[in-house]
């Protein structure tokens, strides 16, 4: 077993992605060899007024340069504190916590359903793919948000050569409406082919794109967000009830769960 331990790791880049949206890059991790797409770090929010630890998922690892990067939406308290730092800045990091997502064959093909900030761990799961060979031209990357404002990163997608397909709800960018349409289109006209589903997102986007996995029999897998003080399984804070009964910590039981596990 990993031993987890919180280290103080410095910001070595800090980009403003627009519309209160950031990206920090921060060094030197010391778990970086143990990092994989769908974990997360839980960060001390440096302020008298805030006492649990945020979760954010890893957005990116260079294991050369030992660094992990986040990306985060300013939402509250804590995220507000955190646009606030700079380079240079330091800040304590637990991690890398939770269980990760299961690689697909290289032989399906990958539906990816990313909702507004649920767009970091399936950026990293995807870079990790074409880093390992997977052909991008099989991965469709459907990416929703309310507005064009919450399409972020688009030229880091375009960059990995996936299909990138941008949805947003008042069609301001990309196709109108909700990602799920034009999913299950996909799924329709690719019904031969053998599929995975990979998402993360907002709560009702998870529940839509679950139930379009059961319907169709398409395995996969989505990853969850629970309000988490201990972020170490401890405190039960994090709990989800299962399909099968009982519960589940998102924490370290997740956030990555299999479709038709978790009763969203
Ligand atoms: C596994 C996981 C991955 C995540 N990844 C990302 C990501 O990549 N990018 C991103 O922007 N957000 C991510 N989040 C959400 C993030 O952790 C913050 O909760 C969110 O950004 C709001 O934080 P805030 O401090 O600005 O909001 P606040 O308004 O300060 O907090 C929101 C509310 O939740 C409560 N709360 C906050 N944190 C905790 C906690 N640890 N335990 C108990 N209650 C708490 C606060 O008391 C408050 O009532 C992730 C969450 C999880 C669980
Ligand atoms: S956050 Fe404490 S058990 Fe999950």
């Amino acid at each position: 077993m990993t031993k987890i331990i919180s280290e103080d790791i410095f910001i070595v880049k800090k980009r403003n992605l627009k519309n209160d949206y950031y990206s920090l890059v921060l060094k030197p991790f010391s778990k970086i060899e143990n990092c994989q797409p769908g974990q997360f770090v839980h960060l001390r929010i440096p302020s008298a007024s805030i006492f649990f630890r945020r979760a954010f998922s890893l957005a990116d690892t260079n294991a050369e340069k030992g660094t992990i990067e986040i990306i985060f939406k300013v939402f509250g308290r804590g995220t507000r504190i955190l646009s606030s730092f700079r380079k240079s800045d330091y800040l304590n990091v637990l991690g890398p916590l939770g269980v990760p997502f299961k690689l697909p064959d290289k032989k399906e093909k990958v539906l990816i359903a990313a909702g507004g900030i649920g767009l970091p761990p399936l950026l990293y799961l995807v870079a990790e793919m074409v880093k390992k060979g997977y052909n991008p031209e099989t991965i469709e990357f459907f990416y929703g948000g309310k507005t064009a404002a919450d399409i972020i990163e688009r030229n880091r997608i375009k960059k990995m050569k996936v299909n990138f397909h941008p949805v947003t709800e008042d069609g301001s960018f990309g196709e109108k409406g909700l990602i799920t349409t034009p999913m299950e289109e996909m799924i329709l006209e690719n019904k031969a082919e053998k599929m995975k589903i990979y998402s993360c997102g907002p709560e009702g986007m998870l529940k839509a794109v679950n139930e379009l996995g059961l319907k169709y029999g398409i395995e996969g897998q989505i990853s969850l967000e629970a309000p988490m003080p201990c972020g170490i399984g401890l405190c039960l804070g994090c709990v989800v009830p299962l399909v099968k009964g009982g519960h589940a910590r998102v924490c370290c039981d997740g956030p990555v769960f299999d479709i038709g596990e978790v009763v969203l």
